[in-house]
C-alpha cells in the first residue's frame, strides 16, 4: 500500500485570515462539516486568544468533528497555549500547534530575540503544549529564511521536548521547489530524533509556487501538507488543497503516495466556501473552476469526443463536477428541494427551507431551468436574511441621467418608502436605502456574474461595503441585476447593524 500523505487543513484559520474572508461561527461549522466529509486529516479551527468569537468556534467545531483531527493555533506564549488548550478541551483528537520564528529577520526586528533565547522557548512551549494536549505540533515560522543548521538545533529541541509534528512553513511564499525539497532532506537527515516526528509542509503562495512547493517537500520527506480549499490564505493564499491532492493522484508515478481525501467532495467544498465567504473562484482555477474541464478549441472538443485521453488528464466526476447538472423546476416541491440542498452538502432548518423555496418560486417563474449553481446562490442569500433588520420589499429605477430609485423597505411588519437620485441605479437605489435606515456606507468592491449559463440567467452579485470603518460583504441573487446589486447592498447593512447590536 502506498504512503499517506496527511492534509492538514487551515481554511478555518490562516484561510479566514485571508481579507473579507472571516466567518462566524455558524458559517466555520457548516464548512467544517464539509471538510470532515471531504476527508481532511487534521483541520484547524482558529487561533483561540486572537477573540472570543475565534474561541467560541474552536470550541464548536472541536465539539462537533468526530472524524479529523482539530488543531487550535498559539504563539510560543504560555498564555496562548493555555487558550488553546481551553477551546480544544472538547475535541476527542485534539492538537495544539505552537509556533516561533526561527530566521535572523524576524528574530531581529519582530521578536527581538536572541537564537539561544528562540532555541529555549521553543522548547518550553512545546513542554507545556505537551503537558496540556496529548498531540503537538510545532512550527518555525520563516523556516524557509532560516539559517539550515539553526533550523536543526530547534526541530531537535522541539522533538526533545515532545513534538509530534515539525512544520518547516515558507512563510513568505520565498523558497522554490528544489530548495524546500533539500531543505526537508536536510533537516530530517541531520536532526536527532527526527524519525519520532512527522514532517509538515505550509506554504504560502507569493510567487506563485505553494504547490509545487508542497509537492516537492513531499519528495523531500515531508507526510504531511498545510492547505486551504480554493488556496485562500494572507496574501496570495496558501497551498491549493485541491491542486495538491489531484496533483498527488494525477501522478502517481511521480508522487507514489495516497491522501485520504474524498475527492468527488471538491467542488461541493470549493463551492460552499466561497458560498460563505463571497470569495469568488476565478473561472479558470484549476480543479475548480467553472472552466476547468472546458475544452473550447474546435480542435479540443473533437480529440475529447474521439478519446477523453487526448486533452483530459483527469475526469470532471472524479472531482465531484457532474457533467450534466440535474435541473429543478417548479413541480420539484419542498421536499425534494430540501434533499438536493443536503445532497449538496447544505444543512438547513426547516424555517431556512421555507424562506429558501419561496426565493426558488419566485426565480422558476423568471428563469427555465434552475441549476444546481442557481441553487447554492440562492441558498447564501437565503442565509444572510437571518441578520435582516430591513427587508427589500419593491425597487424601481427609472431615467438617465440622472437616474431616479424608488425604495420600499419593511422593518417589522412597517413599510418604509424613500425616493432618491443618483449616478446610476444602484447608486440611485443606495442613496434611498441610506436615507430610509439612516446608515451610511462607502460601497468598496461590487461585481456582478451570471450563476449560470443563459439569457435569463440569475445575477449573483458581491459587495464589499465599509460602515464605521468596517469591511462588510454582503451577497444578493436576482434575475434582474440591479436588484441583486441592492439586495447584496442592503445585507451588508443588515450584517453590520446585527454585528452592532452583538
Ligand atoms: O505561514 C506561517 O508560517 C503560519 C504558521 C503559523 C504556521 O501560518
Ligand atoms: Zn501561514
Amino acid at each position: 500500500m502506498a504512503e499517506r500523505v496527511e492534509i492538514f487543513d487551515t481554511t478555518l484559520r490562516d484561510g479566514e485570515q485571508s481579507p473579507g474572508a472571516s466567518m462566524n461561527v455558524a458559517e466555520k461549522l457548516e464548512m467544517a462539516a464539509q471538510l470532515e466529509r471531504l476527508g481532511v486529516d487534521i483541520m484547524e479551527a482558529g487561533f483561540p486568544i486572537a477573540s472570543d468569537q475565534e474561541f467560541e468556534g474552536v470550541r464548536k467545531v472541536a465539539e462537533a468533528m468526530a472524524g479529523p483531527r482539530v488543531a487550535a493555533l498559539a504563539r510560543a506564549v504560555d498564555k496562548d497555549i493555555e487558550r488553546a488548550a481551553k477551546a480544544l478541551e472538547p475535541a476527542k483528537r485534539p492538537v495544539l500547534h505552537t509556533f516561533i520564528a526561527t530566521s535572523d529577520i524576524h528574530l531581529e526586528h519582530k521578536l527581538r530575540m536572541s537564537r539561544e533565547q528562540v532555541l529555549e522557548r521553543a522548547g518550553e512551549s512545546v513542554r507545556l503544549a505537551k503537558s496540556l494536549v496529548e498531540r503537538v505540533e510545532f512550527s518555525a515560522e520563516d523556516a524557509t529564511r532560516s539559517d539550515l543548521d539553526y533550523l536543526v538545533q530547534v526541530t531537535q529541541a522541539a522533538i526533545e521536548a515532545g513534538a509530534d509534528v515539525i512544520n518547516l512553513p515558507d512563510t513568505v511564499g520565498y523558497t522554490t521547489p528544489t530548495e524546500i525539497e533539500e531543505m526537508f532532506r536536510y533537516v530530517i537527515e541531520h536532526a536527532a530524533g527526527s524519525e519520532k516526528a512527522v514532517f509538515s509542509s505550509h506554504n504560502h503562495n507569493d510567487l506563485g509556487l505553494a504547490v509545487a512547493n508542497a509537492l516537492a517537500a513531499v519528495r523531500g520527506g515531508a507526510r504531511q501538507v498545510e492547505c486551504t480549499v480554493n488556496g485562500i490564505g494572507e496574501r496570495a493564499g496558501n497551498t491549493s488543497l485541491e491542486e495538491v491532492v489531484m496533483g498527488i493522484r494525477t501522478r502517481q508515478n511521480v508522487y507514489p503516495f495516497e491522501t485520504g481525501i474524498v475527492t468527488e467532495e471538491i467542488v461541493r467544498a470549493s463551492q460552499m466556501l466561497s458560498n460563505l465567504t463571497g470569495l469568488l473562484v476565478p473561472y479558470n482555477k484549476p480543479i475548480v473552476g467553472r472552466n476547468a474541464f472546458a475544452h473550447e478549441a474546435g480542435i479540443h472538443q473533437h480529440g475529447v469526443i474521439a478519446s477523453r485521453l487526448t486533452y483530459e488528464i483527469m475526469t470532471p466526476e472524479s472531482v465531484g463536477r457532474s457533467r450534466s447538472e440535474l435541473v429543478l423546476g417548479k413541480h420539484s416541491g419542498k421536499h425534494g428541494l430540501a434533499k438536493r440542498c443536503e445532497e449538496l452538502g447544505y444543512s438547513l432548518s426547516p424555517a431556512e427551507i421555507g424562506q429558501l423555496y419561496e426565493r426558488f418560486i419566485a426565480l422558476t417563474d423568471r428563469k427555465k431551468e434552475v441549476f444546481e449553481d442557481d441553487l447554492r446562490v440562492l441558498i447564501a442569500s437565503a442565509r444572510d436574511e437571518s441578520f435582516e433588520t430591513y427587508h427589500l420589499k419593491h425597487l424601481r429605477t427609472s431615467g438617465g441621467d440622472p437616474t431616479m430609485a424608488l425604495v420600499i423597505l419593511e422593518r417589522g411588519g412597517e413599510e418604509l418608502v424613500e425616493t432618491a437620485t443618483g449616478d446610476g441605479p444602484v447608486d440611485a437605489a443606495c442613496m434611498a436605502i441610506e436615507r430610509v435606515t439612516g446608515v451610511s456606507g462607502k460601497l468598496l468592491e461590487f461585481s456582478v456574474r451570471a450563476a449560470t449559463p443563459g439569457k435569463d440567467a440569475l445575477g449573483d452579485a458581491h459587495v464589499t461595503v465599509e460602515f464605521d470603518g468596517k469591511a462588510i460583504y454582503g451577497q444578493g441573487a436576482s434575475t434582474d441585476i440591479t436588484e441583486a446589486a441592492v439586495q447584496a447592498y442592503l445585507g451588508a447593512l443588515n450584517k453590520y447593524l446585527a454585528l452592532k447590536a452583538s
